[in-house]
């Protein structure tokens, strides 16, 4: 983990919040390289869920709303909240079902003093909305993107003219107080949920229940997660959410053990029965053609983004002692390559001159970034030699180096060399785009 961790940093993929201030509050920012591949993971479950499903639409809710929705979805009571204990001795904080629960357990795992009293601590991140924060109303940020859609189930289904069933899918920030937030960006107070709503007839819940259980194991192992470090644990009566009826999670073999990436409820007719009696207005569907009006039941897939990135990352971290290429001298060097899936690579394309210092070179690969660069994630590196730079490349992922050598100046071509096999080949720079686009595919 340390060894990810220090990559991701040194690498600009992943940075402390506020670093020079010392940190805060277990946030992280995304850099250069972090955002390509957050967005690349956010657009693959977009495409997934807009384009490769049918019958889902998309939606952006604002982050903060009325109070009275987070009174209705019940996540201002109890049911929100983490039960918390605190060792008397070495005075580390637990979350009781982070260690297996109990009232209380009878020892601190870290130290085995003696544990408090379970206390409760609500998760929503209070805010003020207004100039004055006296006058202002107090709401919440947002501690699930999920209640945007069903607030909004009126609006998308009419101006859509959807019929059961349906989904509708969101990607936003969430914002939770967590107790004991860690493990690097597992567990933290702001993060990004990817969340599809799919409204079913109660009798076909458990149907789509299996579905998009399904589905979204698919999506992992079509991502390149090995199938090996992917399973499901059923979640039972006594640790599932408020809302749901029916919940598993999704979990991933994390460096740190086994734990939820995703979660999938059926979460019953919860949430429009809730908003419906709180906001006096029939939500219920209505079957023109059997006639019948109830209330929808919701299937849930839920994830926040870092937690597959953060998976994607250590699924595809490899350490090669010695290197990959076989060379007569033995060497201790012990090469990294981030095998990431095509698709959520942050940088597709490298460009370097095979030296930096014969300017034709230098200038014919800058030619060939700018033509690129439009196209495609590129990044131009003159700086080492030229086995170093491909290392430098294999370290972030990148798909397809390309090399400009003193034959390129003659035959306007140049070496593309494969990531995973190392392998090279010729191509004419007029037929880069069209190469590349089908290479990357
Ligand atoms: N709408 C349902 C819901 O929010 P959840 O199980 O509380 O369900 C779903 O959260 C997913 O959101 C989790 O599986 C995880 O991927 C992500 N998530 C939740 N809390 C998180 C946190 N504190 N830090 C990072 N990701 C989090």
């Amino acid at each position: 983990m340390s060894k990810i961790i220090s990559l991701t940093k040194r690498r600009g993929f992943i940075f402390l919040s506020s670093e020079i201030y010392g940190g805060f509050g277990s946030c992280y920012d995304f850099g250069p390289l972090g955002v390509e591949m957050k967005n690349n993971i956010k657009l693959a479950w977009w495409d997934e869920m807009t384009k490769n499903q049918k019958n889902i639409v998309g939606l952006d809710a604002a982050i903060l709303m009325s109070p009275k929705v987070w009174k209705a979805s019940g996540h201002l009571t109890a049911g929100f909240a983490d039960e918390l204990v605190e060792c008397k001795s070495c005075h580390k904080r637990f979350r009781l079902e982070e260690i297996g629960g109990g009232s209380p357990p009878a020892k601190c795992p870290e130290c085995g003093g003696k544990l408090t009293k379970p206390r409760k601590f609500n998760l929503m991140m209070k805010t003020f909305v207004g100039p004055v924060e006296e006058e202002a109303s107090q709401t919440y940020l947002r501690a699930e993107t999920c209640q945007g859609i069903y607030v909004n189930f009126e609006n998308v289904l009419n101006s859509m003219r959807l019929k059961i069933p349906f989904g509708v899918a969101q990607i936003g920030k969430a914002f939770r107080n967590e107790i004991t937030p860690g493990d690097f960006i597992y567990r933290t107070r702001e993060f990004e949920q990817m969340e599809m709503q799919w409204f079913c007839h109660p009798k076909e819940a458990e149907k789509y229940f299996d579905y998009w259980t399904k589905e979204r194991l698919k999506w992992y192992e079509n991502l390149g997660i090995k199938k090996e470090n992917l399973r499901i644990k059923e979640v039972s009566a006594k640790e599932r959410p408020h809302y749901a009826k029916q919940a598993l999670d999704l979990e991933y073999k994390f460096p740190f053990g086994w734990r939820e990436i995703e979660g999938i409820h059926n979460r019953g007719d919860w949430d429009l029965s809730n908003h419906s009696k709180y906001s006096g207005k029939d939500l219920r569907y209505y079957n023109e053609e059997t006639k019948e009006k109830y209330f929808p039941y919701i299937i849930e897939t839920s994830v926040g983004v870092e937690r597959p990135l953060f998976a994607f990352l250590c699924d595809a971290f490899q350490e090669i002692p010695g290197g990959r290429t076989k060379t007569t001298k033995p060497t201790k060097e012990v090469e990294i390559l981030l095998k990431l899936d095509k698709k959520l690579v942050p940088i597709k394309v490298a460009v370097l001159p095979l030296v930096k210092n014969k300017p034709e070179l230098v200038k014919k690969a800058k030619e060939v970034y700018q033509l690129l660069k439009p196209h495609f994630v590129c990044q131009y590196d003159e700086l080492g030699s030229i086995g170093r730079r491909y290392r430098r490349q294999d370290e972030i992922g990148t798909i397809a180096c390309l090399t400009v050598d003193f034959e390129s100046l003659e035959k306007e071509d140049l070496t593309i060399r494969d990531r995973d096999t190392m392998k090279q080949e010729r191509v004419k720079i007029k037929d880069l785009i069209k190469v590349l686009s089908k290479f990357l595919s």
